[in-house]
């Protein structure tokens, strides 16, 4: 699919709520599929991702069922019990999501029945001997193809052990998936990471009743108890027209009920350092998560920052929508520490770099990051490379590029956002679908 946008002459303004945190919503309905009894879920992402994680939480047995519609939506999950999952008559397919397949994953190594996890060609090359080395060591007996990746083949043993880990990377999929395989395992499981990742597992297990030890440690044979969880609108998703308010001249725009978890708000400090004006109203809590409504008007004069590599983790997917914003801004942008961004639903450092190239921006691509020059956006053809973030990115630019920008690849929006277009829409930008065949970009 191919998207073209048509730069803006006028402020984008209004107010929207975000679509549900994609994190928090895996998280919502795995640990509810595995809790006894009913658990209740309040505005859940309606996205492809979610689906996916969803209907295989149906294959294991859980029940599902959804009431309302809207922001008035809330899913009912009947779970089996921590012991009550059943073996899947086929493949477990897990889509674009590298979340739903390694959290799963956690699940599946501990069972007593064999299963299997497929994904898409992108999930399909996503690096899985990250989880598979430290469920090997618990015991777990997974089989990859040569490369490490995808399809996976789990042979379940239901008497994994309990491990300390040191993750690698910080990561909060490894991390959830470990701490998920040892609610099965004999004996405690403890992680450690190099970073702060996103610590929504941490949060959401003792709404469920699993206690969390100190040093991130759970108990094995651990049982969960059904819970009512509200979503908050995904800080991931909100990064989009926060940027764009930021760009567009004589911009407000206000995101409601948005995610603002200390792990996830890397977003906001980049923004406000850079100059921009960022204002959190309204705070309150959804269960143990925070949020807020966030408020940007437009503001001249944003600079180029060096973002500190330890707030990498709190911004990782955010990445991509920075990389635009830096272009307006004055000076350079340094990203670095950020290497995990080409293990990504696609290699988002090259992907960004190729199409900022295309719109004429001067930038040096490193290993591990990038350094954008601020710099005007200009008009042309880019590629999405099939990643959600990297083709809304690539929209946002184009709403203040000096001409038209036609976006390919931007098949895979609805795996976080299928409302992006309409919501970008109802703020007063400017984004269309390219029918196949009309390919050409209009010039004014
Ligand atoms: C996620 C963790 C992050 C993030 C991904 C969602 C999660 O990945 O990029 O979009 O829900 O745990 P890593 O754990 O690989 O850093």
């Amino acid at each position: 699919m191919k998207l073209q946008t048509q730069p803006l002459a006028s402020a984008l303004r209004g107010e929207l709520t975000p679509p549900g945190d994609k994190s928090i919503s895996h998280r919502a309905l795995i640990f509810s599929s595995l809790a006894r009894g009913e658990s209740q879920i309040k505005g859940l992402l309606q996205s492809a991702d979610v689906a996916a994680t969803a209907a295989a939480c149906q294959q294991l047995g859980a029940v599902i069922r959804s009431e309302g519609i809207g922001d008035q939506q809330i899913v009912h999950v009947l779970g089996t019990g921590e012991k009550g999952l059943e073996k899947p008559a086929l493949p477990l397919d897990m889509g674009n999501s590298g979340t739903a397949m390694r959290l799963l994953a956690g699940v599946l190594a501990a069972q007593a029945f064999d299963s299997e996890l497929v994904g898409d060609a992108s999930l399909n090359r996503r690096p899985m001997r990250r989880i598979i080395e430290p469920l090997s060591r618990m015991g777990a007996r997974i089989e990859a193809t040569s490369q490490g990746t995808a399809p996976l083949r789990i042979s379940g043993n239901p008497r994994l052990r309990g491990i300390e880990y040191v993750l690698p990377v910080a990561s909060a999929q490894i991390k959830s998936c470990i701490l998920l395989a040892g609610l099965f395992a004999s004996g405690k499981t403890c992680i450690s990471e190099p970073g702060q990742s996103r610590d929504h597992t941490e949060r959401m297990l003792p709404v469920f009743g699993v206690k969390l030890e100190p040093g991130c440690c759970v108990a094995g044979a651990s049982t969960l108890s059904a819970a009512r969880i509200e979503v908050p609108a995904d800080i991931s998703s909100a990064a989009f027209f926060m940027v764009a308010a930021a760009m567009v001249p004589g911009s407000q725009v206000l995101l409601r009920n948005v995610g603002v978890n200390s792990t996830r708000d890397g977003i906001i400090r980049v923004m406000q350092d850079m100059g921009a004006d960022v204002t959190l109203i309204n705070q309150q809590q959804f269960g143990e998560e925070p949020v807020a409504d966030i408020l940007v008007r437009y503001r001249s004069g944003l600079q180029g920052i060096d973002i500190p590599e330890s707030w990498v983790p709190s911004l990782i997917d955010e990445l991509p929508i920075i990389m635009i914003l830096a272009t307006s801004a004055q000076g350079i942008t340094r990203i670095r520490g950020a290497e995990e961004l080409r293990v990504k639903e696609s290699d988002r450092i090259s992907v960004m770099a190729s199409g900022l190239q295309i719109l004429g921006i001067r930038l040096q691509e490193f290993e591990d990051g990038i350094d954008i020059h601020g710099g005007r956006l200009g008009s042309g053809e880019v590629d999405g490379a099939g990643d959600h973030r990297c083709a809304m990115s690539f929209c946002i630019a184009g709403q203040v590029a000096t001409g038209p920008v036609s976006v390919a690849g931007a098949t895979h929006i609805d795996t976080s956002y299928p409302e992006f277009a309409q919501h970008l829409q109802s703020l007063g930008g400017d984004v269309k679908t390219l029918l196949p065949g009309e390919t050409h970009i209009h010039h004014a």
